[in-house]
């Protein structure tokens, strides 16, 4: 399918006058749009509730967007906690679903009421010491092990991922934390990332339902919910189809209605915690050709960098890329589309066919509306960009600034001998 971005060149010429490329833009509209696809899809259970994964894109006004469709806030720090609490989440709203979790977290999360998903069978002690108690709502992370698979294939291996506690020790941990006052039980697996394929919740869902009606008859305990978490995936690359959501939810509805209402437990609440399929595709890095370079391959250079976009460089991850007013152009050329980090893998394309690029010519790298500006850091002494919302009324409102070397310098604040010039 053709990749359209949402943004044209003649509003982007119009934001530029106000605010400098690069920039992440997010597109309000197509937000709402898939929230509310995502709500009507789990209509069918009760308690359905989207823990939005903070990580994906940490911004107060994004979260305040979803907030107005009843969803809450995946957290996994203390910071995410802080962003959370102080956006008017309550506890309930909160999920923390942490690992390798410092005591002072565990406390934050006490502390606003966030439901804790513990990662491992030895944070059940951990938390204890740590708070003095095991909260009346207590959730565990499940590693089945072995790899993942859908029809079309192995999607990962959760065998080889550090999350989670296994099946022996899921069932040995519900006992205990019954034993010490858990009233109310989760269960929460992640086991495959960016799947592209309506079958994966269905089939994550029918695995934690078999899983829990045997963990209710094994322990007694009271499961009220069953956390999907994130996988969820986007069509990153244009020959993709993009998932359905209502099939989505119509899958895992059919599994609940075949495992769990059987089983009497047809009141158990369904949980996400998607990021990606959230956000991604309603988020834009708007970047400027600055150079353009000729020695054995063809190079054009960008304003922006892996600061700005880390996924090609961490894991070459596709990003589709739409040179502005070349919409309809043929691609003619190959291109390594580069930052200007001193790193030879900072680039967000590698031989891509793109039309011929003039300098000043912008580009809209695709997808980066989730785990992009979120991933940033500061090598070279780059400072994060800024992030722009485009409103539904076509209105663009700045969402968080740019960086400055102020903010790059302020950790040597404290130092009475060091004294940066501005
Ligand atoms: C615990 C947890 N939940 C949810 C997510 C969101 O995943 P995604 O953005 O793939 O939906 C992540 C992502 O890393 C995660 O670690």
């Amino acid at each position: 399918m053709k990749k359209i971005p949402f943004v044209t060149k003649d509003k982007v010429e119009e934001i530029v006058k106000k605010y400098k490329t690069p920039f992440h833009l997010y597109d309000e509209a197509g937000i709402r749009k898939n929230a509310q696809d995502v709500k009507e899809a789990f209509a069918w259970n009760k308690g359905f509730r989207e823990y939005f994964a903070v990580k994906a894109t940490p911004n107060p006004y994004i979260l305040k967007i979803l907030q107005e469709y009843g969803f809450g806030c995946d957290c996994s720090s203390y910071t995410e906690l802080m962003m959370a609490k102080s956006l008017g989440f309550d506890g309930e709203h909160i999920m923390f679903s942490s690992n390798d979790t410092p005591a002072e977290e565990f406390q934050y999360a006490d502390k606003v009421g966030a439901i804790i998903n513990l990662d491992d069978f030895t944070h059940i002690d951990f938390l204890e010491k740590t708070i003095g108690y095991i909260p009346e709502t207590i959730s565990c992370r499940f590693n089945p092990g072995g790899v993942f698979k859908l029809s079309n294939g192995i999607m990962d291996n959760p065998g080889d991922s550090k999350y989670g506690m296994t099946k022996e020790q899921l069932f040995e941990a519900f006992k205990i934390l019954k034993e010490k006052g858990a009233k109310s039980f989760g269960v929460h697996a992640f086991l495959a990332s960016n799947t592209v394929s309506n079958e994966y919740y269905p089939q994550l869902a029918k695995q934690l339902f078999e899983l829990v009606v045997e963990l209710k008859k094994e322990t007694g305990c009271d499961i009220k919910f069953v956390n999907l978490s994130g996988g969820v995936g986007v069509p990153y690359t244009p020959d993709q189809e993009p998932n359905d959501i209502k099939i989505i939810g119509e899958g895992v509805h059919k599994a609940f209605d075949e495992i769990l209402v059987p089983a009497g437990m047809g009141d158990v609440a369904i949980y996400t915690e998607m990021g990606r399929f959230m956000l991604a595709p309603y988020g834009c890095l708007v970047t400027q050709a600055i150079h353009e370079k000729h020695i054995y391959k063809e190079y054009i250079g960008v304003d922006a960098c892996a600061v700005n976009l880390m996924r090609p460089a961490m894991y070459g991850a596709y990003h589709h890329i739409t040179v502005l007013g070349k919409e309809d152009a043929p691609c003619t050329e190959v291109y390594d589309v580069t930052g200007s980090l001193c790193e030879n893998n900072d680039k967000f394309a590698v031989d891509r066919k793109l039309p011929k690029i003039d300098m000043g010519d912008y580009l809209v790298i695709h997808d980066t509306g989730a785990h992009g500006f979120a991933m940033g850091y500061s090598y070279n002494g780059k400072l994060k960009s800024a992030e722009l919302l485009l409103q539904e009324d076509g209105n663009v409102k700045l969402i968080r600034r740019a960086e400055t070397p102020k903010d790059y310098f302020a950790t040597f604040d404290c130092f009475d001998d060091i004294h940066i010039e501005e």
